[in-house]
């Protein structure tokens, strides 16, 4: 990548976080391309969402191969690169497993794909590395040791410095650490999971086991539910937005919120509302990016954004995460009423009720 440095990194007033187990330090807000950057924004407008990403403190960026067959890693390797970022200054992050064609050697996670995926997603984006290399899902149809030491292979070659899993289980990722552990390999450092206020089981339950004994950290994705959150959808299905755009992905969620259930969640974000507004002076959204934030096991909130506005309004959640207390989080518990059952104690009192189990 070219080294002509225009503008050097200022992370502003963004706290860092260590990335799960490892050195690597993350934003504790990035930014990724999902739908977005190269699907439905393409040329100049994902130049001003990084841009302004940048300019407030976010230097990290995640994309994958799948992401609009390529396009997603094309337009952002091309913007970073016109931008003149430096590349030490960046952490840049790329997910392999839906591939961007079809053959049957194309997706997954055979050493071949991994491999050869690799090598096509780096030349994509125009870099020599990335900084991690997520596993996009588990590939069951491929042996755990094959995983493992493809993307130790990686590693090695420098194509990536950390490799991380994305929708594993629990039970997958201990298994990724046990061979790790028995190869003498390098484990997976994050799990890039979906967590927010309505979908908590997975993140905040399963994974309890897995954040105490390997210290792995979450790059959290959809943390306004894709857009659920911000109360958009409140009152029907805007024109501009990405349920409209995107209504064939979405049509099992737009079918739900005509439903008892989809109203319920309507309901929970009005009352969300309230709360934000009258104790903390903050919008619904800010509320649920920082609540997300908050969670100790988090390590970055992975934004979306379909327009820069949208990223300047949602780094205000910032200031919110200090404002909640216990009794505003007791609030927010009242109102959701969906927090994971913990884990069975036999009659002992739980460790402790807001952290680890
Ligand atoms: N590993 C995985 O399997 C996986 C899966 C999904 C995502 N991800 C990663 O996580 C990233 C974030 O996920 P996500 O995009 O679903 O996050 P999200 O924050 O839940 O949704 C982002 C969308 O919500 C709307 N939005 C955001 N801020 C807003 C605001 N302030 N006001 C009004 N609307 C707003 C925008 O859509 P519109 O303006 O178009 O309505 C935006 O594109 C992705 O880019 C990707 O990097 C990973």
């Amino acid at each position: 990548m070219s080294q002509v440095v225009k503008t050097a990194f200022d992370p502003k007033n963004m706290p860092f976080r260590r990335l799960g187990p490892s050195g690597l330090r993350v934003p504790v807000f990035s930014l990724g391309g999902w739908l977005t950057l190269g699907g439905t924004v393409i040329g100049d407008p994902v130049k001003e969402i990084i841009k302004v990403a940048f300019e407030n403190g976010i230097n990290m960026f995640d994309t994958a191969e799948g992401y609009a067959q390529g396009r997603s890693e094309i337009e952002m390797g091309r913007v970073i690169k016109e931008l003149g970022y430096r590349r030490t200054d960046l952490v840049i992050t790329t997910k392999l497993f839906f591939g961007t064609r079809k053959g049957p050697n194309d997706t997954g996670l055979s050493r071949k794909h991994i491999i050869e995926g690799t090598q096509e997603s780096l030349e994509r984006m125009g870099l020599d590395y990335v900084d991690v290399l997520f596993a996009h899902r588990p590939d069951y149809s491929t042996p755990m040791e094959e995983v493992v030491r493809a993307f130790n292979y990686v590693i090695e070659k420098g194509w990536a410095f950390y490799w991380a899993t994305s929708e594993w289980s629990a039970r997958d990722i201990e298994e990724a650490y046990h061979v790790a552990e028995k190869l003498n390999l390098i484990p997976p450092i994050a799990e890039q999971c979906q967590h927010h206020m309505l979908h908590r089981e997975r993140p905040e339950k399963e994974y309890a086991p897995i954040y105490r004994k390997y210290g792995v950290g979450t790059t959290v994705w959809s943390a306004l539910a894709s857009g659920l959150l911000t109360g958009k959808y409140n009152n029907g299905i805007p024109p501009d937005s990405r349920f409209a755009a995107h209504s064939d992905f979405f049509k099992d969620t737009l079918n739900s919120l005509t439903q008892e259930e989809g109203q319920a969640k309507i309901q929970k974000v009005k009352d969300l509302t309230t709360l934000a507004e009258t104790e903390l002076g903050c919008s619904v959204t800010h509320l649920a990016l920082a609540w997300v934030a908050k969670n100790p096991n988090t390590s970055t909130v992975i934004l979306g954004a379909s327009k820069p506005e949208q990223v300047v309004d949602n780094l205000k959640a910032l200031e919110v995460i200090p404002k909640l207390t216990p009794d505003i989080l007791d609030k927010i518990e009242a109102i959701l009423q969906n927090k994971p059952a913990p884990a069975a104690t036999f009659g002992r009192p739980a460790l402790d009720a807001y952290g680890r189990l």
